[in-house]
């Protein structure tokens, strides 16, 4: 083989490379010729992947049920991958800032199109049975769909609405004592006793704390203040304005009602069916309209901040056919 001035130039540059670390190129050239290629399934560690589908039983549909709950932790991970993109990014700018925010705004569309897949991919009676052996875990307890709405938005628009003016005006407040009063607390709590249930105590002790240090971290990088912190010309930009209007409808009205559909779906509201969901009260908590979670308020009319969520909900849930008893 001809050792051509490009090759030469490579050569140099590695030995430079290594160099740099008190290490020998030689010794890497040697490793590079006894190391085995790359295949794509090490690569993506696909042996490992699959792997990790244990049913509780043997009910087949409950295969579906772990592997869509898995893709949406995986397409939430490359969510929070964006987010923290730009909030690391020292030098950011609107077009980096649009880019990724479109990125999210992409992933959060493929998984509201992809809801069906719960929705109408399971057969209800198989449902009802093998949810009863998976209690009392709940994606309730998914970590990373808090810390979506962690970085997104300021952490104040996360407290239950009714106690959002007691904390604005404490400007000492602490994260801890926010976190109390936060919206996710009023959907895991038992309907008869008013207790925290076990399914919220499990994910408060795991997360709690984990949670109150990523809020602290984005207080000046959730998404919100980055975009705040621009030239006004570009705080204006129509392309930045919708990208984040639609991010605030897709995290908290269509993906919730897209969730929600599949609660109406499957759950009815006799007893066994609320012990299946750990005695909480998620016909009055799930849908947006009572929650209004809204990360962007000031990018709203007082008509649209009104209406959070109605219109879809009218037009789309209750078309959904509930399945006989
Ligand atoms: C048949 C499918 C599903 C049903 C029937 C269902 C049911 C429910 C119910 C009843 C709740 C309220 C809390 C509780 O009582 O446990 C809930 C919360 C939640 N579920 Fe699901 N779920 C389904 C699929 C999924 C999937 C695929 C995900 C993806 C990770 C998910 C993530 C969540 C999250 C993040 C919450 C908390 C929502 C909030 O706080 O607003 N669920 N689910």
């Amino acid at each position: 083989m001809e050792l051509t001035p490009a090759l030469q130039e490579k050569l140099q540059k590695l030995k430079v490379k290594y160099q740099a670390t008190g290490q020998d190129l030689d010794s890497y050239l040697d490793g590079l010729l006894y190391a085995d290629y790359l295949t794509y399934w090490d690569y993506i560690h696909l042996d490992t992947l699959f792997s990790l589908q244990t049913p509780k039983t043997s009910f087949p549909d409950e295969h579906i049920f772990i592997m869509y709950h898995q893709i949406t932790e995986l397409y939430f991970k490359m969510c929070l991958h964006e987010f923290k993109q730009i909030a690391h990014n020292k030098s950011i700018d609107k077009k980096f800032f649009l880019a990724r925010l479109t990125r999210i705004n992409r992933y959060f569309e493929n998984l509201i199109r992809s809801f069906d897949v719960m929705v109408d991919g399971m057969e209800p009676p198989q449902f009802m049975k093998f949810r009863m052996s998976l209690l009392p875990a709940s994606g309730f307890q998914s970590a990373q769909y808090r810390m979506i709405e962690i970085c997104a938005t300021d952490f104040i628009n996360l407290v239950s609405t009714e106690m959002r003016d007691k904390f604005r005006a404490n400007p000492e407040a602490t994260y801890e004592e926010m976190i109390e009063q936060i919206y996710w607390g009023r959907g895991a709590t038992e309907m008869a006793s008013g207790e925290k249930t076990y399914t919220l105590k499990q994910f408060e002790e795991k997360y709690s704390e984990e949670l109150i240090s990523l809020a602290k971290e984005f207080k000046t990088k959730n998404l919100w203040k980055i975009y705040k912190s621009f030239p006004k010309d570009d705080q204006n930009d129509q392309s930045l304005i919708q990208g984040l209007r639609l991010l605030d409808i897709s995290v908290n009205i269509n993906w919730p009602l897209a969730h929600y559909k599949s609660a109406v779906r499957y759950l009815q509201k006799d007893p066994e069916d609320i012990k299946a969901t750990g005695g909480t009260n998620w016909q009055k908590y799930l849908p947006p309209r009572f929650q209004k979670r809204i990360f962007y308020p000031e990018l709203w009319s007082d008509e649209e901040l009104n209406n959070w969520g109605k219109g879809w909900v009218e037009t789309e849930v209750f078309k959904v056919n509930w399945h006989p008893k």
